[in-house]
């Protein structure tokens, strides 16, 4: 330490000046002192000096190792004050210096962590750049959209992180022309993800800009719904407009004097009849669907026991089956319970029921049955019809999709039952699995909670 350093050097100065002179006396008069008595004077002084010396100085030295502490961030320990007027105000004023200092690192710390908390609470992405184009700052979010981990990124060229050439050119507009911009743009490694762009340039208090800000909006869902809501509506319009076309066909045949050839106005007026149900179907399916989009879990669930409910589904389409010579049967022990909304869950195994006497050849079996098992209810429909194809799988329960439309267009098929199944196990906290093999046959499971 320089301050021990310092202690020798003047203990030595001192030892000498004090010393010399002594000896020189003893030599240059004629005392002749006894030597061990001279020795012992030495080392005596030598002794009061040093302790003197590290009286004086030692107060010097816990101030001087107190304010190192401080250098080092560590303001707990306070300096004790030393008796000595001026190293006592040097050691008080380096107190209240350490106060001052740990108090206002204390809000600088208390006002970043709230800063980082709100950044990396926000569901939109925040990116910095600097005029060099160097990475200062970017949240979770912004990490998350754009594929990059933190680490990596600061400190680092726009270029050399986020390699998605449209927002690259987006910070250059910014930066070369400093007014606000924004954008929309479709990633091109991923064409699901829509982003919506919106930069500033990045000033200081003092008012300098230091680079841009962008925030990142991830809009694919908005823009998943608005193509969901544009497929609908194109959907609609093409279910409403074959049967609406062809009863607008028949009635001006009827007109224009078909109606007077009894045997003809029949027959037309039978195939009116019909698209006219398949238009009752079509708008009952869907308003269903909008009944079942707004009912969420306002659902009224009341404890239903199992076997009864799936006999009296079946006992519905005995009529139908029968027409095909198909077997229905019912699988599912006493005394299963569960709570559920009985009219929901009798609808979504009607539907499946439906499907699985429709799309089986004559005189096959079906069978509906249930268990339970980790706590949920299996409702499954398994039949030996056509089975579907795995690349059919993931979009069968898409509104409006069918895998052969003349076949299921032939059955009064309208492609909702399926996504009225989906809705209603959606709506009833559950999932719904499908097991398929082509010429073999299906099985659609419901899982849903037991209570
Ligand atoms: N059990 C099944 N076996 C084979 N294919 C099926 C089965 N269930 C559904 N599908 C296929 O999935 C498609 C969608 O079924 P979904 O029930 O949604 O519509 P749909 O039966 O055509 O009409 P809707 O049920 O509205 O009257 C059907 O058109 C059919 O191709
Ligand atoms: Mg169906």
């Amino acid at each position: 330490m320089i301050q021990r350093k310092f202690l020798w050097k003047i203990f030595f100065i001192t030892s000498l000046f004090a010393v010399i002179p002594l000896l020189a006396f003893v030599f240059i008069s004629d005392i002749k002192p006894n030597l061990l008595l001279l020795l012992s004077v030495i080392i005596i002084s030598l002794i009061i000096v040093f302790t003197a010396l590290s009286i004086l100085l030692g107060p010097v030295d816990v101030i001087k190792s107190g304010a190192e502490r401080y250098t080092q961030g560590d303001y707990s320990a306070k300096i004790f004050p030393p008796k000595e007027k001026h190293l006592k105000s040097i050691a008080e004023s380096l107190n209240t210096m350490a106060k001052q200092l740990d108090e206002r690192l204390d809000i600088i710390g208390e006002q970043s962590n709230l800063q980082q908390a709100v950044l990396e609470s926000m569901k939109e992405g925040v990116l910095a750049v600097d005029y060099e184009e160097r990475i200062l700052m970017l949240n979770k979010t912004a990490e998350r959209i754009l594929d990059i981990a933190s680490i990596d990124a600061k400190g680092r060229t726009l270029q050399e992180v986020v390699r998605i050439s449209e927002i690259q050119k987006f910070f250059k507009k910014l930066l070369s022309e400093g007014s606000p911009q924004e954008a929309e743009i479709i990633l091109q490694h991923d064409r699901d993800k829509f982003l919506q762009l919106s930069g500033t340039l990045l000033y200081d208090v003092d008012n300098k800009a230091l680079g841009a800000l962008v925030v990142l909006n991830d809009i694919s869902n908005l823009k998943h719904l608005d193509t969901i809501k544009k497929d609908l509506v194109a959907n609609v319009s093409h279910e409403l407009k074959t049967p609406v076309t062809t009863i607008k066909g028949f009635i001006e045949t009827l007109k224009e004097g078909a109606i007077d050839d009894p045997k003809n106005a029949e027959r037309f007026l039978n195939i009116v009849s019909k698209h006219i149900d398949r238009l009752n179907l079509l708008i009952d399916d869907l308003l269903t669907l909008s009944r079942l989009e707004e009912m969420d879990e306002e659902v009224q669930l009341e404890d239903e026991e199992i076997k009864p409910l799936l006999q009296s589904v079946v006992e519905d389409y005995d009529f139908i089956a029968g027409e095909k010579k198909i077997t229905l049967n019912v699988k599912c022990d006493d005394n299963i319970f569960a709570r559920t909304n009985r009219h929901l869950i009798e609808q979504a195994i009607g539907n499946l029921l439906d499907n699985a006497i429709k799309y089986s050849d004559k005189k096959s079996k079906v069978e509906v049955g249930a268990f339970e098992q980790d706590g949920m209810l299996n409702i499954y429909v398994e039949d030996e019809g056509y089975g579907i194809d795995p690349e059919h799988i993931s979009r069968l329960f898409e509104r409006f999709y069918r895998i052969d439309k003349g076949r299921s267009r032939e059955e009064g098929g309208t492609g909702l039952g399926l996504a009225i199944v989906k809705h209603i196990v959606n709506v009833l906290g559950g999932n719904i699995e499908v097991e398929s093999q082509p010429g073999k046959g299906s099985v659609f499971t419901i899982k849903i909670p037991k209570n």
